[in-house]
Order: structure tokens, then sequence, then C-alpha cells
């Protein structure tokens, strides 16, 4: 077996390195991909952009881009110092564990469409705190909105995917916006190249300009979020960001920095690279049955840790050092039967299907300072409910709503993730840098519970298999998750001889028209998941 050690570090230094004469940059959306170039062109940092494209993103991919929303960034600067930013949404204090179950077990008030299901909102504040520890200040907070705000005031020509989602989505925006939602509550069919404007948002995002986070947390948007009975001022004042200590390990000579707890997703993309190369498993191959088979069965392992031990921090009883142990990962994988599909505690409830919206910006400048940030409303859309111009989260629903109950992504959650008053709730988000010598690879995606193995597929097909950037990116993906106990597979071409074989060793299999969004870079190259459906886009700037 290769060793592999996981290290939490608390610090890292290296040399500094200059890095190339290009930046790469890829993300969920053309016209935030052009903003990253001109704020690097005008001589901002990696930092400064990702900043302007997260508010043009909240104007260009409302499914997904927000400003009531929260996330994650995963940082490593050209001096080498890595960091973390989570900027994940809080529960209120009138929050309660049992607040969407009724006495019979049906939901009482919903965790996906209710004014309920939103946390407060952590995107202002974490692009805030972004630009003041890391903004290279040649540019001022202004320019950096500015792109977003010219966007939203004179509009953009929407694309195929918008105007399909748009027409989609069009009765529940008019149903739960009875007050009206700008363009959203529209009553006409939308088409490719027709303009969109979004002046309300427009006016938000100036505010927020001209007093920073205030204008949001305390300001006039804090006071329609309390006029509309989302929160109290209490809540929104007490809103905090969290710098966290990255989580670090070693992959196959590559230094892999990811993202703590309240994700779980660093912890489980962990324990799923040392899986992956422990002795005597099939992972070595790409594509057969046993190594399907065998994935799937650490997979199970790593979501059964993610339900049991995983939450807030602040809630977590069993250390990130224990569930990165070797020893202890060593007997979690030691009872693998090669032949046998094995088996996780029966659920409660069946899980619907649903869509599980999240966006990745990856940006690489030529500096060296890397970022990766996944940003996300939760489902497509967040609660569909529109404030001051952008859309708010349900990210509520990424509680344990009720344990062994699974959430929109089929996850189940223990006491742990239960809900409490100013708790984070567990997401999946895994924004990654990875770094070898004088290379970095940022890298992350959306999908919901798929964006672990996803991250997980990418960084072995580049980093063990030796596949390109772009290749990784695109090669079709597989997934796992405990519950429901299902192999699903990315629709594409699978040889019959394998599925027969999984299915003798009793997989149930299902086909998914499309796993996650991926959006990578290196020193110089980008590659943004221009295969699977949407807006993807990215490039290397010369400048
Ligand atoms: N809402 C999706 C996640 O945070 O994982």
């Amino acid at each position: 077996m290769r060793t592999f050690t996981i290290i939490v570090f608390y610090h890292l230094l290296f040399l500094g390195t200059t890095y190339a004469q290009s930046a790469s940059v890829a993300a969920a959306h053309p016209l935030a991909v052009d903003v990253v170039e001109s704020i690097l062109r005008k001589g901002g940092n990696s930092f400064d952009a990702a900043i302007a494209a997260h508010f043009t993103l909240a104007v260009v991919l409302p499914r997904a881009g927000n400003l009531g929303g929260g996330g994650f960034v995963v940082i490593h600067t050209s001096n080498g110092e890595a960091a973390t930013l989570d900027f994940r949404e809080t529960a209120p204090a009138s929050a309660f564990k049992d607040m969407f179950i009724s006495d019979d077990d049906q939901t009482k008030v919903s965790s996906l469409t209710s004014k309920s299901a939103s946390g407060i909102p952590g995107s202002v504040k974490g692009m805030w705190n972004l630009y003041l520890r890391y903004g290279s200040r040649k540019l001022s907070w202004s320019e950096l909105l500015a792109p977003a705000i010219l966007i939203a005031d004179t509009g953009f020509f929407i694309t195929e995917k918008l105007s399909e989602e748009l027409n989609y989505n069009s009765s529940d925006f008019i149903l739960r916006n009875p007050k009206g939602c700008g363009p959203f509550c529209k009553d006409l069919l939308w088409e490719p190249g027709m303009r969109f404007l979004q002046t309300t948002l427009a006016e938000s995002l100036k505010g927020i300009r001209d007093f920073g986070p205030n204008y949001f947390y305390s300001g006039p948007i804090a006071k329609d979020l309390v006029r509309q009975k989302y929160f109290t001022f209490s809540d929104m004042e007490s809103y905090r960001v969290r710098w966290r200590e990255p989580l670090i390990g070693e992959y196959r000579g590559w230094e892999v920095i990811t993202m703590p707890p309240p994700s779980s997703g660093g912890i489980a993309l962990l324990q799923l690279l040392y899986g992956s190369e422990r002795g005597s498993n099939s992972m070595e191959e790409i594509g057969t049955a046993e190594s399907y088979h065998d994935f799937t069965e650490i997979s199970r392992r790593v979501y059964e840790d993610r339900a049991k031990y995983l939450g807030d921090p602040e809630y977590m009883t069993i250390g990130i050092d224990k569930l990165l142990d070797n020893i202890y990962l060593d007997k979690r994988f030691s009872n693998i039967d090669p032949d046998r599909v094995g088996f996780s505690p029966i659920l409660k409830k069946s899980i619907d299907e649903e869509s599980s919206e999240t966006t990745h910006l990856s940006i690489l400048d030529k500096e060296g300072n890397a970022v990766a940030i996944t940003t996300t409303l939760n489902a497509s859309y967040g609660s569909k409910r529109w404030v001051s111009g952008f859309f708010m989260n349900n990210e509520m629903d990424d509680f344990s709503i009720a344990p062994g109950v699974p959430n929109q992504f089929g996850l189940i959650g223990y006491e742990i993730n239960q809900i409490a008053p100013g708790k984070r709730m567990l997401s999946s988000m895994t924004p990654t840098i990875l770094i070898k010598e004088n290379r970095k690879v940022v890298l992350g995606t959306p999908g919901g519970s798929t964006i672990i193995t996803n991250v997980f597929h990418v960084i072995r097909m580049y980093c063990r298999f030796g596949h390109s950037l772009q290749a990784s990116v695109n090669a079709k993906k597989i997934h796992a998750q405990a519950w429901p106990n299902v192999l699903y597979l990315e629709e594409g071409s699978y040889s019959k001889k394998v599925v027969r074989k999984l299915k003798r060793k009793g997989h149930k299999i299902e086909f998914k028209k499309q796993i996650g969004r991926f959006q990578a870079v290196s020193n110089d190259q980008s590659a943004p998941d221009i295969l699977r459906t949407g807006d993807s886009s990215g490039r290397v700037i010369f400048y």
C-alpha cells in the first residue's frame, strides 16, 4: 500500500513561488469569467476577482449565485498561506429542533418552501471579510461591486438554460411571491437572447457598495427581511463569518487543502482518498465492476460517518483527527465484502429526488493566489421567495429535520446536525486546492450530496491516473451515499458486462442524467464543465 498520511496543519508556509504569465478561471457563467478577467487586468488579485465574480453570479445565475445564501472559500496565497472562510448560513434565534415536524410526523412548515426554510445569509459578510483580509487594495470595494451593478442595471442576454429555468419556475415564483418578484414574476415566455433587467437587485447592490455589509445586516435589507418576518434585527446583526483552519491531507504527492466542518466535504473527501488507496482493493482500476463495487462500499462508510459524526464544529463530539486517523479508517474499511453489496440501517422515509443547485468558482492568478468558492441557495432558486431583488436560501433543509429522515439530497442526519438557534447546518460543499511543487489546481462543483464523490473522482483521475484536467472533469461520474442503497451512474456508455456483474453482487443501479457541473483550473489550464448542461465557461488569461 502506498503511504498516505492525512495531516491537519494549522498553518502552512512555503517559500514564495513565482507562477506563470497567465491566470486561469472557470465559472458557471461567461459574464463571471469576463468580470474576473477585467479585475485581473486592472491589477486586482484572485481574491478581488472572486468577490466581483461572486456578486456577478448573483445577477446572472440567480438559481445559485446569491446575496441570500452562503458558502465556503478555500484559499492558498502566493506566499504559501492556507485559509478557509465559512460564510455558511445560521439558524435564527427562534429556530428549534422540531420546527418542521408535526405530531403525526407530517411536515408542519416546509423546510424547502416556507419563510422558515431560510437561514441567515452569509454571502455579503463573507465577501466583505474576504476583501478585508485578502483583497489587494489596488481596487476598492466599490470597484469590485461595479460590474454586477452594471449588469443588473442594464441587463444581460439570457441563455437557453436560463430561459428554460425561468419558464419552468414561473408559476412557483408567482405563487410564492404574491406581492411580486420583479422580472421573475412576469407572465411571459422567456426566450434566449431576451434582455434581463434587475433594477431592484441593482439598488440592493448599490447599497452594499456604498455602505458595506451594514446595508444588508442592519440597514434597508435587514429591515425588509424583518418586516417580512424572516428574521429579527438581532438575528441579522449577530451573523458572523468564521475563518477556519483548513483540512490538509496528502494524496499521491499532492497536498490537498480542503474545507473543514460545517462542511462534511473535506473530511469525507480525505476519507474517500484514503479508502481508495488502502491495500487489497480494486480501485487501482477504472471502469471495472470490482472498482465500482469497492467505491460504493467505501462511500457507504464515509456517508455513514458523515451522518453520525458531522455537523457544526461547535457541536461535534468526535474530533476531526479521529475521523482521519489511519488506524480508525483501516478498521472502518476492513469489512468490505468483495462479493456482496453492503447494507446501512433502514430509513423512516424514502427520498424525493430534487435538483441540487449550487455554484463553484475557481481562480488562480499569475502570482499564484488560488481561490475556490462554492456558494449556494441550496435548491435551485432556494425557497423561490424573493426579497429586495434576490432569492432567499432554503438551507434549513440541510439540518437533520428529524433523525433518520432524509433531506432533499437523500442525506440523513442524526442528533449532531439537528436544528438549534445560531447553529450552522451541515454542508457537502467541497472547494479544494491541490498543490505539488510549483503547481496548483483549484476545483469544486455543485451537486448536493454528489459534490464530495465528484471532487474525489476528478482528483483521482488527475493525480492518480494522469488524465488531463479537462478529461478528468469530463469523465462520466458515479455516485453512492449509503442511503438510498443505490449506485448512480451518470448516463453514458457502460459495458453491459460490468452492469450485469454489479447486479449479481446485489447493486441496485440507477442512471442520472448529469452529476455536478465541475469548475477546475491549474496554472496554465482552465477546465470548465462544458459537456454538462449549463453555461460554464473558463479561460486562461495572459496579462
Ligand atoms: N446545500 C447544499 C450543501 O450545502 O451541501
